[in-house]
């Protein structure tokens, strides 16, 4: 399926960490209709590898970058620009990470030096790099960008644990900076809350497995693959969404609108 309405649009892409990434897939359907763009990831991402698999297979440069440092955002930017000849058209945010949830620290015992980790790393990084964009007039008017989030925002989900403040940070960045970003370029920025989906940061979450099956049969269409997001991300990317801004748009196979479905109530008949 490519129809090419990402051609002659330019971007770049955090997150792709391996072909299971939610954001290598997006690089591939991105690159499948026309775009061109750099990729980029954490200097300690790199060592895996992976990323230059991906970067031969759509031609493109990585630029490596800690999405918390402005620093290194600064330079992403105006380098990127370089690359690509000139302004960005979209971005992709596709980052997470909790140490919490990574050492087992309980919601009711966080460790603080973690939670502020957790919001720089998942949520604030959403900032600076809008930020490092507005800063050096790097996007185009109508640009486009996207972050990734989950409903964890609005609803509790236990073992998501301090994951769920950071997102409910990021869908507010997405707003706040929307209209700031809308008034002074036109620029559009949305979140896309997506089911869970089977990658190195979803199954790092505690009990991970029964909780996918839960929501597939929770999802009157059952649970949304990585491939589908990529399409909606692209269809945010394109000029069919023009006037799509500030908005968290559900990607779900319609969970988030279900109170409970037949196959779940059955369970408890038996
Ligand atoms: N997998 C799911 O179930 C699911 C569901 C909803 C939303 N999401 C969101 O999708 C996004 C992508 O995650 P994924 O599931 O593809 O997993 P992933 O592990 O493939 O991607 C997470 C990425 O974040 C990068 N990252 C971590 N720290 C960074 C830093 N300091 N600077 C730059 N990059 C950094 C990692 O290197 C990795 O590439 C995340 O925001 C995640 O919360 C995932």
């Amino acid at each position: 399926m490519s129809n090419n309405i990402l051609k002659g649009k330019k971007g770049i892409i955090f997150g792709a960490l391996n072909d299971q990434s939610i954001a290598w897939k997006v690089a591939e359907q991105a690159h499948a209709e026309g775009a061109e763009f750099v990729l980029t990831n954490a200097p300690i991402a790199m060592r895996m590898g992976e990323i230059n698999n991906l970067a031969a297979k759509t031609g493109s440069q990585i630029i490596p970058a800690d999405a918390t440092s402005e620093e290194d955002l600064d330079n992403l930017v105006t380098q990127a620009m370089e690359i690509l000849g000139g302004k960005i058209d979209f971005v992709l945010h596709s980052i997470g990470m909790s140490p919490n949830v990574r050492k087992g620290k309980h919601y009711t015992e966080l460790n603080y030096k973690f939670y502020a980790q957790t919001l720089d790393v998942s949520a604030e990084s959403f900032h600076k790099t809008i930020a490092a964009c507005y800063k050096h007039d790097a996007l185009n008017e109508w640009g486009s960008v996207v972050a990734l989030t989950y409903i964890a925002a609005q609803r509790i989900f236990p073992d998501y644990n301090d994951m769920a403040d950071a997102k409910s940070l990021l869908e507010s960045i997405a707003r706040s900076f929307g209209y700031h970003y809308g008034i002074k370029k036109k620029v559009r920025i949305n979140t896309i809350s997506q089911s869970p989906t089977v990658t190195t940061a979803g199954t790092g979450i505690k009990g991970f497995n029964e909780f996918i099956n839960f929501s597939e049969q929770m999802s009157p269409l059952g649970n949304a693959p990585a491939e589908a997001c990529a399409d909606y991300c692209i269809s945010l990317f394109s000029d069919y969404t023009k006037y799509v801004t500030m908005q968290n748009l559900f990607h779900d196979g319609g969970f988030s609108n279900t109170g409970v479905t037949q196959g779940v109530i059955e369970k408890f008949g038996e």
